[in-house]
């Protein structure tokens, strides 16, 4: 019903500290799935579109942040396929043309309604998500898309790759992807998150829920840069020399930090010589636009 380009290709990493510590990485260009509705967000969305037009919604409601790829991605696939898009965004001090994320969203015909961060305190509080839903005749996906639906979608990733691995790692914000991969890997194979959050133990209780167990997944919070979105001068570094060697666009506030983590790992000799870890690439890199104009280019392109 919905479709976009996939499976995505999986790409070798060929860096001299893997040589060295005899890992193998794997990149699995999720990014490549859509240039709007790009990584993770598309497996996100794909059951809850289904969901939608099978119980007749014309409009799909959701929550986010000021720089949210969720709300570009959302934005992006209700225009393409069919839906009015609502967005929630947190900070009622913005508007739709703050900056270049809110800015396509509304050119996608996004609903943009601005709300202060203590009401944006209550996107999971039942009783008001029934009160949006009547008003809005709306299907509501939650912040960042991740809810069993969402699992559901990310899991068909897993059964896309061919080869085997000891690893599969990707970045952690509202705890979907790493839930979704977990629940489709082998005994053998266990999925890394990376925190991009500073703090935010409750996700582990999050990840248990929404995969059932505490076991084949392990979460890492030591790589969060002091917080989401925050950066410093050795991630810049780090991402602008990845994407010279690589040619692969890291975005500094998943990707960027996952890989950032992984090779840090790997040099602190985390992982035994022979293994094979494969790395979600989760897209993101509509961001690196906007964080460009906020931050004098600091990252190439
Ligand atoms: C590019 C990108 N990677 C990773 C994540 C984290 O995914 P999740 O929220 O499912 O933990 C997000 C946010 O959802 C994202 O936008």
């Amino acid at each position: 019903m919905f479709e976009v380009s996939s499976p995505t290709p999986i790409q070798a990493l060929a860096l001299p500290i893997l040589e060295k510590k005899g890992v193998e990485v794997f990149v699995k260009r999720e990014d490549q799935i859509d240039v709007e509705i790009s990584g993770n967000k598309w497996r996100k969305l794909k059951y809850n579109l289904i969901e939608a037009k099978t119980h007749g919604y014309g409009h799909i409601l959701t929550f986010g942040g000021a720089y949210s790829n969720h709300i570009a991605a959302t934005a992006a696939a209700c225009k393409r396929f069919g839906f009015q898009a609502i967005g929630l965004i947190r900070g009622d001090e913005l508007n739709s043309q703050s900056n270049s994320t809110l800015q396509k969203a509304a050119a996608d015909g996004m609903q943009l309604e601005f709300i202060s961060r203590s009401q944006y305190q209550r996107r999971n509080d039942i009783e008001w998500l029934t009160e949006l839903s009547t008003k809005h005749r709306a299907y509501i996906i939650p912040e960042g898309g991740s809810n069993p639906l969402a699992i559901q979608g990310v899991a068909e990733l897993v059964d896309e790759i061919t080869q085997d691995f000891d690893y599969l790692v990707c970045p952690v914000g509202t705890g979907g992807t790493l839930a979704g991969i977990s629940s489709r890997l082998k005994k053998h194979q266990t999925a890394l998150g990376i925190s991009t959050l500073k703090g935010e133990k409750y996700l582990e209780e999050l990840i248990t829920n929404l995969v059932g167990r505490t076991s084949g997944w392990q979460l890492f919070h030591g790589y969060h840069f002091e917080g989401y979105a925050k950066f410093d001068s050795h991630l810049i570094k780090f991402i602008n020399e990845f994407y010279q060697t690589t040619h692969i666009p890291l975005d500094p506030i998943y990707t960027g930090k996952m890989m950032y983590a992984l090779i840090d790992m790997i040099k602190k000799d985390k992982f035994a010589p022979g293994t094979k870890i494969i790395s979600l690439h989760t897209g993101g890199l509509q961001g690196i636009y906007g964080f460009n104009q906020q931050h004098n280019n600091l990252l190439k392109t």
